[in-house]
């Protein structure tokens, strides 16, 4: 336990490419806490940073400038294998377009991240892949290949995949944004649900109902946090249904994707 240090500390960082036309900045001096236990939207207009930004939560990118600190770890400051190898004890990662493995069956992807990191004694791995399944209501479906399920259905397995190692931390990147408004919904029930039990989630969304329905709403503008709503923190292990989230003001979520929308 860190007594009175926040889960996620983002310091001062900035993210530059090198690019033809010289220098650009991605991110620019932004300073983020995240408190264990919050539900965390991201927003802003198409190319303001958020893929960048939760990029560097989740360890799959460094920063070019400041600190990046998730737990007790300078992520930071870790290689690129001591990344992967970070990464894949605490943190699921969760992508717009599934990304399963097409040639492994559902219950297979959800075992590759156990298989990856060996934790689990590999005779506990099927029957923790199956209850992680059952979880997300796919308990039947395990044997199918990814294109025999539809995109909510792949989702969940990814999602099931991303809890595989039991990560704290959740980071998705538009995890609802191929999938329509009520399958969506049933994605976003599961995260609201994994809230409730501990975890923390920092999502990147373009959908103003559902960043609206996090704990914290972060705008981001030319690499910047522009706004930052929220912040209320923990939402109580136990709470009853999903109206029990702390909801963000109308007037915070009426300002959601900035003035944009998707590309
Ligand atoms: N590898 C890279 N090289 C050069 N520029 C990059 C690179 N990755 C991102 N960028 C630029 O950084 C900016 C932020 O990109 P990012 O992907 O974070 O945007 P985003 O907010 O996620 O946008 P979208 O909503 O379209 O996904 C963009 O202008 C993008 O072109
Ligand atoms: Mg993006």
């Amino acid at each position: 336990m860190l007594y009175g240090m926040a889960f996620i500390r983002i310091q001062d960082v900035g993210k530059s490419f090198e690019t033809a036309a010289g220098k650009f900045f991605a991110l620019r001096d932004v300073c983020l806490s995240i408190e264990g236990g919050e539900f965390v939207a991201i927003v802003g207009k198409s190319g303001s940073g958020k893929s960048t930004l939760l990029n560097l939560v989740a360890g799959i990118d460094r920063p070019t400038q400041g600190t990046v600190d998730v737990g007790t770890t300078a992520v930071h400051r870790l290689t690129e294998n001591q990344l992967a190898a970070w990464r894949g004890k605490n943190v699921g990662v969760v992508f717009q377009f599934f990304q399963l493995m097409p040639t492994l069956t559902a219950i297979e992807n959800v075992m590759l991240p156990m298989d990856f990191r060996g934790v689990w004694p590999p005779r506990e791995r099927l029957d923790r892949a199956r209850r992680l399944l059952a979880d997300v209501a796919l308990g039947d479906q395990a044997a199918k290949l990814p294109a025999e399920l539809s995109g909510g259905e792949q989702q969940r397995v990814a999602i099931a995949r991303a809890l595989a190692n039991d990560p704290p931390l959740i980071v998705a990147d538009e995890p609802t944004g191929n999938l329509d408004s009520r399958t969506a919904d049933a994605v976003f029930a599961l995260f609201t649900d994994l809230v409730r039990h501990g975890k923390t989630i920092v999502f990147v969304t373009h959908d103003r109902d559902l960043a609206s329905r996090a704990s914290r709403l972060i705008t981001l503008s030319d690499g910047r946090i522009v706004d930052d709503t929220g912040g209320a923190g923990r939402v109580p292990v136990g709470a009853g249904p999903p109206a029990a989230v702390p909801v963000p003001s109308a007037a915070a979520a009426a300002r959601v994707d900035d003035g944009g929308g998707p590309p």
